[in-house]
């Protein structure tokens, strides 16, 4: 359709059929095999279910070809309605989280495992992934920094592009792609605390700089929808604030697509105080202009008469439903209600060793090693143990993979070491070591407890030590739960469970190599296992191709390449914990003890392992920086090169990465940021020269008159492996 015969639609279109295009109901008013909200779906009127727009959390070719059949024909205008599911980082065939993904550094790898994930979703008849997660994550007791990829802007900023293009492709309306909606806008990850759902108090200029860059950046590239978020944003919740919404996503960032509000969001405004019932949060978010009112009632029982009445505008209403409809219409939904919908081509996708390989590499890049001492990895050994409750466990899902059904395609630790090494003449052995969680460990929704715990992880840990006696080399496969990272999973401690640190204290004590995974959502505090560990590397939730990517990298075959998307800290006193802070005026120096400076009295400031962080096998070295210039001008460029070698026994691929200090400026600075970085591949004994090109505008910042520009004076600048370290130069921006 084009937009006039749109207006034409929605001219002819009752108030009651407009407010319902507002609407989204939960999968289970459609379908009650569906998640159910504990929202009493089955209360919500028939009427509401044959005229809301959108619904979610359902999915299946066959289902929602017969649901939008069903829906289609008794809707007075046969208007199609939207089906919406959160595909986080896949849909059948699941990639490392976010975070992991972050870990790559490679956009091109995750914009192609966007693709992958768009193309199943859509063969099962999804029209809209809520996803990526742009928010800025720099506190690890936040269970969500599982959903982001991390703490940087820039990282951020050109992930969450790379998803959008991912997911929609180059006509969202092909039938293999599906529609992009970025969340949480704004600042959710500034959540005070850490703790879920709790307010945000954020300077103005520290949101633009730090937080609103990647929900740009991912409107920039074209995502449709944008998803308001639970938090409040200095005072006044997000899904009815008029400055994030109207002049700064709106006017500023010129976004005209769908503005959805998160679960229940416009009707929690009664409980966070900003609104006096359901009918004042609903006027308050159509004045903000939030289109949709995401599984609250607030808009299907209240906006009619809000209209009526004159309180909400009946050319606000006409608005935000165009911008429904164009969504529909964008999404070729009028042309053809089934888009791409097929159960074959799904299955298809599933099976196909091209899907299977881009999740394997994508778990290959997001390895991330810690720790090599005595070059401990690649294995070696004739025998090696995998002990720990992950080296069987297909459960290395995040709780965002909601339509993977059962986990039999996953490839387990053991699953892929068996492959490995058969036929080598090296021999495996497996054992659980002990039990995932401790006795009352809270996960998510539930609270673990198992009447024998004790006698369990007796029995365990002496299988384990057995098969560590037997063993030259131990891999100890250990990490959180799932249900311990993603939404309402906020922590105040940041360690191992007990039982899995008491296994690693008696495996050590065996004096064997001790190869130590950790399988997690969030930075945690490894010091101990790091110590105790010949080897340390960080794996994620890897997803389904997890055992394939994680034993790639273990014995060689790929040499490890991930850089950390977040600061590992040394206690979880530290949080939130991000390279990227401004500097103190009694800084501590080289973080030696000196009294009277900004310091901890019973720990180092820096983090155990700093942003950009990992190894690989062999060793990288970074020349001294060499620029073209001293000095920058406006519209000049100056370019800053290092040569980079790696003597090593294997290809290895290293992130080079360009971080910038701004010496001085209206506000204060960053001690350093991330400005560009690049992957390349290095052969052993091989020295490549990396060049960045410096222009004026990536040294903008909002400065003391509130606005973007950069301002004259000194710069340093790094060239490095990571945020802490790097060659150094200086130059000068001039007027
Ligand atoms: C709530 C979560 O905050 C959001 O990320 C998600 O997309 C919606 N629920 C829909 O499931």
């Amino acid at each position: 359709m084009n937009d006039q015969q749109l207006f034409s639609l929605l001219s002819d279109m009752s108030l009651e059929e407009k407010v319902m295009q507002l609407v989204q109901l939960p999968g289970g008013a459609y379908d009650p095999t569906a998640f159910q909200t504990g929202i009493s779906e089955e209360t919500i009127p028939q009427r509401v279910r044959q005229l809301a727009g959108s619904t979610l959390s359902i999915d299946g070719a066959d289902k929602l070809r017969d649901l939008q059949t069903r829906y289609m024909a008794a809707h007075p205008h046969h208007i199609p309605l939207l089906f919406m599911l959160d595909v986080v980082h896949g849909h059948k065939t699941v990639f490392p989280c976010p975070l992991g993904q972050g870990a790559t550094f490679d956009p091109a790898l995750v914009e192609e495992g966007a693709s992958v994930q768009a193309a199943e979703a859509a063969a099962d008849g999804i029209h809209v992934t809520f996803s990526p997660m742009c928010d800025l994550s720099r506190d690890a007791r936040w269970g969500r920094v599982m959903e982001s990829t991390g703490e940087d802007v820039l990282l951020n900023s050109r992930m969450a592009a790379a998803m959008v293009k991912g997911y929609q492709g180059e006509r969202v309306d092909d039938g293999r792609h599906v529609a992009s909606c970025i969340k949480h806008f704004a600042a959710y990850g500034g959540a005070e605390a850490g703790r879920d759902y709790q307010n945000v108090e954020l300077s103005e200029h520290t949101l633009r700089e730090k937080y609103l860059p990647a929900y740009r950046a991912a409107i920039d590239a074209g995502a449709m929808l944008v998803m308001s978020s639970f938090n409040t944003w200095n005072g006044i919740p997000a899904s009815a604030h008029p400055q994030l919404m109207k002049e700064i996503l709106r006017a500023e960032f010129g976004f005209d697509g769908v503005l959805i509000s998160d679960y229940g969001a416009v009707r929690e405004m009664v409980p966070h105080s900003y609104a006096e019932d359901d009918a004042d949060a609903a006027r308050k978010s159509m004045a903000a202009t939030l289109d949709i009112d995401m599984c609250g009632a607030c808009y299907s029982g209240h906006l009619e008469e809000l209209v009526r009445s004159g309180k909400v505008p009946e050319q606000a209403l006409d608005e935000a439903v165009m911008r429904v409809l164009r969504l529909k219409n964008d999404l070729g939904l009028f042309e053809d209600p089934f888009r791409g919908v097929s159960a074959e081509r799904l299955e298809a996708l599933r099976s196909d060793p091209a899907v299977r390989a881009s999740a394997r590499k994508t778990v290959a890049e997001s390895l991330v090693l810690l720790e090599n001492k005595n070059e401990a990895l690649p294995l070696r050994g004739r025998r090696i143990a995998f002990i720990g409750p992950y080296a069987e466990n297909a459960d290395i899902h995040s709780s965002w993979a909601i339509s993977l059904g059962d986990t039999s395609g996953t490839v387990t630790v053991r699953k892929a070491a068996e492959e490995a090494f058969a036929g080598t003449g090296t021999e495996v052995r497996f054992a659980a070591g002990c039990t995932l969680l401790d006795q009352g460990t809270h996960v998510n929704v539930s609270i673990y407890s198992d009447p024998d715990w004790e006698e369990k992880n007796r029995r365990l840990a002496d299988e384990a030590a057995e098969a560590a006696e037997w063993a030259d080399t131990v891999v100890l496969c250990l990490g959180e739960h799932r249900g311990q990272t993603g939404e309402s999973t906020s922590r105040v401690s940041l360690t191992l469970p007990e039982v899995q640190t008491d296994l690693l204290r008696r495996l050590a004590g065996t004096k064997k190599r001790i190869v130590t995974l950790v399988f997690c959502g969030r930075p945690l505090e490894l010091k101990e296992a790091a110590a105790l560990s010949d080897a340390l590397m960080v794996c994620w939730l890897p997803g389904s191709e997890g055992g394939h990517g994680i034993l790639d990298v273990l014995t060689g075959r790929t040499a490890p390449s991930g850089k950390l998307p977040m600061s590992f800290p040394r206690a979880v006193g530290q949080e939130p914990l991000h390279y990227d802070q401004y500097p103190t005026g009694r800084p501590r120096p080289d973080d030696r003890y000196d009294a009277f400076t900004s310091r901890y009295l019973d720990c180092e400031n820096s983090a155990l392992y700093p942003f950009g962080y990992g190894l690989t096998y062999g060793e990288v070295r970074f020349s001294p920086v060499t620029l073209s210039g001293g000095t920058l001008a406006p519209d000049g460029v100056l370019t800053a090169s290092a040569d980079v070698t790696l003597t090593g026994p294997m290809p290895a691929e290293q992130t080079v990465q360009l971080y910038l200090r701004d010496v001085t400026g209206s506000r204060v600075r960053p001690v350093r940021e991330l400005k560009d970085f690049r992957r390349i591949l290095l052969k052993p004994g091989e020295t490549r020269t990396v060049s960045f090109e410096i222009t004026e505008p990536m040294l903008r910042f909002w400065t003391a008159e509130n606005r973007w520009a950069s301002e004259p004076g000194r710069f340093r600048l790094w060239i490095g492996p990571d945020s802490a370290s790097g060659s150094e130069a200086g130059f000068t921006l001039i007027g």
